[in-house]
């Protein structure tokens, strides 16, 4: 057994992965806990609370202590980063880990605080931070330390990221707190005002795997959903068209590309010109939906692709910069 280990750690608003320095992904579970309402205690975290999610009686509350990738309940998120730590570490380790984690590159001292003290008291060693942009540019194989510019576009669960990368850094970004949860949220409101039927966001966020498109389908699909009726209470089920998950989601699809437009607004024209050149990379779980790289393309009238993984590019680019350190010490924040 090794006694210093390094760990990396990317605490997303949706999913938490872990990487452990020479071995890879070794956790990879929602940001979910199940509490106690009255004793505050930690009951279910991870794959395990997710299952609760709108499920649970009155005594018990399910929480996702990440909001808009940033820590929004912090002693929830020392219990979830102690469980995850003893998770991967097993039992009975004397040294903590050395662990890198990354944080949106638009966080405010206080939120970095807080993400440090969190790993510091759940058990790290050392913690270090990195830009989540620059770890997905990374972990995206993307060649980061050139002088050309270079576009990331990350779209998680609460958050959507822009920034291009030149020199081993962040030059510019833009970042909005819209994600693939508000794409699951309006597919809740689109379904509620148009059929009086109330579905929860496991049903919503199904959906939108399936047969969600940010472009129009040449063949619509369907889906069948249940739920409440809003008006008799009663269940409910209906068949939902691709068709009508497009409309429901395009608004919130623009409002990400246009994060891309406003971070390409304030970036000097010769990094601009090289985007141009080499296009947009996109990262992030919900650049798995359907189409969305064409949306981007058509909407920018520059060509953007989808990275190999993009869920898991953030964790890499974090578990290559905890293993080469030294390399990548001065980006570090
Ligand atoms: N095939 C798919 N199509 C569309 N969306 C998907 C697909 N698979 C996963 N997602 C969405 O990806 C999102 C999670 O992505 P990811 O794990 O990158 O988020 P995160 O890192 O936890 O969040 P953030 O970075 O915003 O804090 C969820 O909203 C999920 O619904
Ligand atoms: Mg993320």
């Amino acid at each position: 057994m090794k006694l210093f280990r390094k760990l990396g750690i990317d605490l997303g608003t949706a999913n938490s992965v872990v990487w452990e320095a020479g071995v890879g992904i070794v956790l990879d579970e929602p940001t979910v806990v199940a509490v106690g309402i009255e004793d505050r205690k930690v009951l279910a975290v991870g794959n395990e609370a997710k299952l609760m999610l709108g499920k649970t009686p009155e005594y018990i509350e399910v929480r996702r202590p990440l909001q808009d990738g940033v820590v929004a309940d912090y002693e929830v998120t020392e219990a979830m980063l102690k469980y995850f730590l003893r998770q991967v570490m097993g039992a009975g380790w004397f040294i903590g880990p050395e662990v890198m984690v990354c944080v949106p590159a638009g966080v405010t001292q206080v939120e970095q605080r807080a993400v440090l003290d969190a790993t510091l008291s759940a058990g790290a060693k050392k913690a270090y931070l990195i830009d989540e942009p620059l770890a997905a540019a990374i972990g995206a194989k993307i060649p980061v330390s050139e002088s050309f510019g270079n576009m990331i576009v990350d779209i998680g669960g609460g958050a959507t990221e822009a920034a291009i990368i030149a020199l081993g850094g962040v030059v510019t970004h833009k970042s909005l707190r819209v994600g693939g949860n508000k794409l699951d949220q309006a597919i809740i409101e689109y379904v509620r005002k148009k059929h009086n039927l109330v579905i929860g966001e496991l049903t919503a966020e199904m959906v939108k795997i399936k047969i969600g498109s940010a472009t129009k389908l040449k063949r619509p699909e369907m889906m069948e959903i249940s739920g409440r009726d809003t008006v008799y209470g009663l269940p409910k089920s209906l068949m939902m068209s691709s068709d009508e998950v497009y409309e429901a989601i395009i608004e919130v699809l623009r409002s990400m590309v246009g994060v891309i437009r406003e971070t390409l607004e304030i970036t000097p024209p010769e990094l601009v010109a090289d985007i141009a050149d080499r296009g947009i990379v996109l990262s992030g779980g919900s650049v798995q939906l359907r189409n969305l790289n064409k949306l981007v393309t058509s909407e920018i009238g520059v060509s953007a692709h989808v990275a190999i993984e993009p869920q898991f590019c953030v964790i890499r680019g974090t578990g290559i910069a905890i293993e080469n350190l030294e390399v990548y010490r001065r980006a570090l924040r």
